[in-house]
């Protein structure tokens, strides 16, 4: 049995730097580590679709928009398989085999659910589809066998059920399926980065994003106006690192070589927070220095994405070939899954025999 890793994204808007942190930046070194043997990544728009049904354009318009930025990334077709969720028919199968295994009660536990349908206003009337995506989110874990899922926390509610299901199907079926593990962020500022207004995470629907398509100018903009500590307002004025937007994105971004690059007066990051905190540090050279470190991580992604920009055919050629490759695997998966289910009819040689002695003509 492989290592095998699976990922991916609902396809409802450009990816930004709380995707690179929390999970982006993350599948490059995993496919660069040579310890997994197979790596899916793919664009969830099935599961997009559960809450924008009456929007497809959106998520027709934002599955290039997310391939670009895969590729952006770094990530690798050549390594990594990239393909799009609709595209394989036989996760919609294991879908529906899957809901025989759960309980309307136990969807309505999973607490990444439970708030998704409060910010959606959906307590009146939830889609069924989008009531059942953790179900159909098993279902694209298990058809690739996947054994690592490299997600966010808000994931764990997903991972935990899909295991459950996992362990049901096997249980009643015979060893199948695999039970997968999630793998979180190393870091807690990874794990949750805030967005530019200081509001507890980076979010399209917030706007306090920095997209990984921004150009130079917008990230600029967005760093200048980042928020930082409200009562400190003259540079000797003394100020707050906890809650300090532009803080906590050093936390999470600055590396030592930055200060010997961009602000060689400070040997580290503790002796910066600590002049911030006595007083006599304004929040404009923070902003700038910054600004130099995201402008070094941002530089080659927004050129590789320029570069795929160049061949748009191509990319959604990259999504086809793998969409191929990975109906493949689902499909002999799904076949195990028929035989174990004993619904492979007439693949059931064993079957047809038993019938026809019943029959009496044996
Ligand atoms: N739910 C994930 C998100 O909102 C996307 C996703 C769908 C996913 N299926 C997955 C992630 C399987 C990991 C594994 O971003």
């Amino acid at each position: 049995m492989g290592r095998i890793i699976l990922t991916g994204d609902r396809p409802t808007g450009r990816l930004h730097l709380g995707h690179y942190v929390g999970s982006l930046k993350r599948r490059v070194e995993l496919q660069n580590s040579g310890e997994y043997d197979k790596m899916f990544v793919f664009i969830a728009d099935a599961q997009a679709l559960t809450d924008n049904a009456d929007n497809p354009e959106k998520v027709r318009q934002n599955i290039i928009e997310v391939a670009l930025d895969y590729l952006a990334c770094g990530l690798n077709p050549e390594k990594v398989t990239l393909f799009i969720q609709s595209q394989i028919p036989e996760l919609a199968e294991l879908t529906t085999y899957f809901m025989n295994l759960v309980t309307v009660s136990r969807l309505q536990r999973n607490p990444t659910v439970k708030t998704e349908i409060q910010m959606r206003n959906f307590e009146a009337s939830i889609p069924v589809g989008f009531f059942c995506y953790p179900i159909s989110q098993a279902a694209d874990i298990a058809a690739f066998k996947a054994t690592t899922v490299p997600a966010g926390e808000d994931q764990e509610p997903m991972l935990e059920q899909t295991r459950e299901i996992v362990k049901r199907f096997n249980g009643i079926y015979g060893e199948t399926l695999v039970e997968p593990k999630i793998l979180l962020p190393e870091n807690q500022v990874c794990m949750r980065l805030p967005g530019t207004d200081g509001k507890a995470k980076m979010s399209k629907s917030l706007g306090n994003c920095i997209y990984l398509s921004d150009s130079e100018k917008e990230v600029q903009a967005k760093v200048r106006s980042m928020y930082t500590d409200p009562t400190h307002i003259k540079i000797s004025d003394p100020g707050k690192i906890e809650g300090n937007t532009v803080f906590t994105y050093l936390d999470a971004f600055c590396r030592p070589e930055h200060f010997e690059r961009y602000l060689p007066e400070y040997p580290n990051l503790d002796e910066l927070k600590a002049h911030y905190q006595r007083g006599g540090l304004g929040d404009v050279k923070v902003k700038k220095f910054l600004n130099a470190i995201l402008e070094e991580l941002l530089a080659p992604i927004r050129a590789r994405r320029k570069e795929a920009e160049q061949d748009i055919p191509e990319v959604y050629d990259i999504l086809k070939r793998g969409s191929m490759q990975a109906r493949e695997v689902a499909a002999q998966t799904l076949s195990e899954v028929r035989r174990a289910m004993k619904i492979d009819y007439f693949n059931d040689a064993e079957l047809i025999r038993e019938q026809s002695r019943r029959f009496g003509q044996e």
